[in-house]
């Protein structure tokens, strides 16, 4: 029987008496898995089952199988329950026919977790698709000739590693940008130039957290983040989102964090913005447990309406916030160069460990930017950008219009390149998604970037790589098949 294997090596572990009874048995099922008991693709036994069947309490339950499904062992199924991962290595106990994914018995434990799908499996890119801008707008001929002439006048140092955090200039036009704009009260040698926010998030990982250590995510959370701090082997620990962003109830303190990572401009993907409270509650919560907050500020350039926002990180007075930017919305995802701002008394250790973990170099196409920026033309890109995604964002709301309703409802339309369509719990919204894919749109359902909750059902659907035309064309198409659903959930 299975709960007679599991109360066996939960009695076994060698760390049993300074483990709690969670970890115990997450322990115990992660060895079920590997060691053949429990098959890929297997079904579990229902969390009510095993309460019963182990004598725990149903929380230590639950938080053990939420806990595996966030690091991927496990997968659940709405409706249907919760399975071991088709993708985890093949066991020795149970002969199985070969199969696609033979390979990844060849991979670390934490190979297994990072290769298997999370979330996001497709990122092809088609006018809907979440989280992509419009980079072919961007002005190829001026920064060709911005780059030759940085080329032309490059000198030796300028082809070496880079020691102190990147180029100056452009460390100066961000701080100088981050001051006037998102309110970051912040000196130029808090600024490091990063290949972009996977770069900031594994430094900050390396620097602040230690092996096993918890990091709190919104649930539902951003996969790039997820896939970081699973590689830098954190634990993820979700915190529910509701309307006003990150929601922390007094349980989750149970489970203190040693990092906050959260989307408080525009919550990804829900789109929720943070309020006020929330700030400053998630900002206490920090300074109670000394903890870091990752304030991911990743497309906070395109609000279209309501108050402009500051940011989380222009709050904090204890200096427990690391605001983390990307130049891939503005510009395009292929530049990979980002900043991450750090309290004063991090800049030093983080540079030098930037340096030794990652060479960070490219002097010649940070110089190139830092001219971009200087001369006016991120702003004028900035300007063009917003006021087209100002009108792709109208036509879709419009095009939306017939959906809406008691079923169905946006969130997280003021600002950023995507909004989300949250729709009833009873909806299988990757059939949905898989249903609207036949068809040759993408967008996202919402419950695959949940990490365990099982109540946020929807679509999150982009507008910022999709021209204008296409929105036009393809948006009633999008609706009709989301209306086409929602009739069919209404009379089952
Ligand atoms: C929440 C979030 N953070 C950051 C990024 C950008 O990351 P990068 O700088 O690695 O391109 C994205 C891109 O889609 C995102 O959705």
């Amino acid at each position: 029987m299975l709960s007679e294997f599991l109360l066996t090596e939960m009695s076994r572990l060698a760390d049993k008496d300074n483990m709690p009874l969670h970890r115990q048995l997450y322990e115990a099922l992660r060895r079920a898995m590997l060691d053949g008991k429990l098959a890929a693709g297997e079904r579990l036994p229902s969390s009510r089952d095993l309460t019963q069947d182990l004598g725990l309490s149903r929380n230590t339950v639950v938080s053990s199988l939420n806990q595996l499904c966030v690091e991927g062992y496990l997968v659940s199924r709405v409706g249907s329950g919760t399975y071991v991962n088709e993708n985890l290595p093949k066991t020795q106990t149970r002969t199985r026919a070969p199969s696609a994914h033979a390979h990844t018995a060849d991979l670390s434990q934490r190979g297994v977790a990072l290769s298997s799908t999370f979330c996001a499996t497709q990122l092809e890119i088609q006018p809907f698709t979440p989280g992509i801008a419009d980079f072919s707008a961007f002005p190829v001929a001026l920064w060709q000739r911005l780059q030759n002439k940085h080329w032309r006048m490059t000198y030796p140092e300028m082809l070496d590693y880079s020691q102190s955090g990147g180029y100056a200039p452009l460390r100066r036009a961000v701080a100088d940008y981050l001051r006037v704009f998102r309110s970051v009260p912040l000196d130029v040698e808090q600024v490091i130039i990063t290949s972009g926010s996977q770069q900031s998030l594994e430094l900050s990982s390396q620097l602040l957290a230690d092996h096993g250590d918890t990091v709190w995510m919104e649930d539902p959370a951003y996969w790039g983040a997820v896939k970081a701090f699973t590689a830098a082997g954190l634990k993820p620990q979700p915190v529910k989102v509701d309307e006003q962003g990150m929601a922390p109830a007094p349980e989750d303190e149970g489970v203190p964090p040693r990092l906050i990572y959260t989307t408080p401009s525009h919550q990804y993907p829900t789109g929720a913005v943070m309020s006020l409270v929330r700030r400053q509650q998630i900002l206490s919560i920090a300074r109670t447990h000394k903890a870091w907050i990752l304030e991911d500020d990743y497309d906070s350039e395109f609000r279209f309406s309501g108050p402009p926002l500051s940011s989380l990180a222009g709050l904090d007075k204890e200096e427990r916030v690391l605001y983390l930017g990307s130049f891939s919305k503005v510009l395009y995802p292929g530049l990979k160069l980002g900043y991450l701002v750090v309290p004063k008394r991090l800049a030093a250790a983080f540079k030098q460990a930037h340096y030794d973990l990652n060479r960070p170099g490219q002097m010649p196409l940070q110089a190139a930017l830092a001219e971009f920026i200087e001369l006016g033309h991120f702003a004028s890109a900035l300007r063009k950008a917003r006021a087209s995604y100002a009108k792709r964002r109208q036509t879709l709301l419009e095009a939306l219009q017939p959906c809406l309703g008691e079923q169905a409802q946006i969130t997280g339309a003021e600002q950023g390149l995507h909004l989300c369509l949250r729709m009833p719990n009873s909806l299988d919204d990757k059939q949905l998604a898989r249903r609207i894919a036949e068809h040759g749109l993408t967008v996202r359902p919402l419950s695959a970037y949940c990490l365990s909750r099982t109540d946020a059902r929807g679509l999150v659907i982009g507008y910022g790589y999709a021209a204008l035309t296409e929105i036009e064309r393809y948006g009633p198409v999008l609706a009709q098949l989301i209306n086409t659903e929602l009739k069919r959930l209404a009379r089952a």
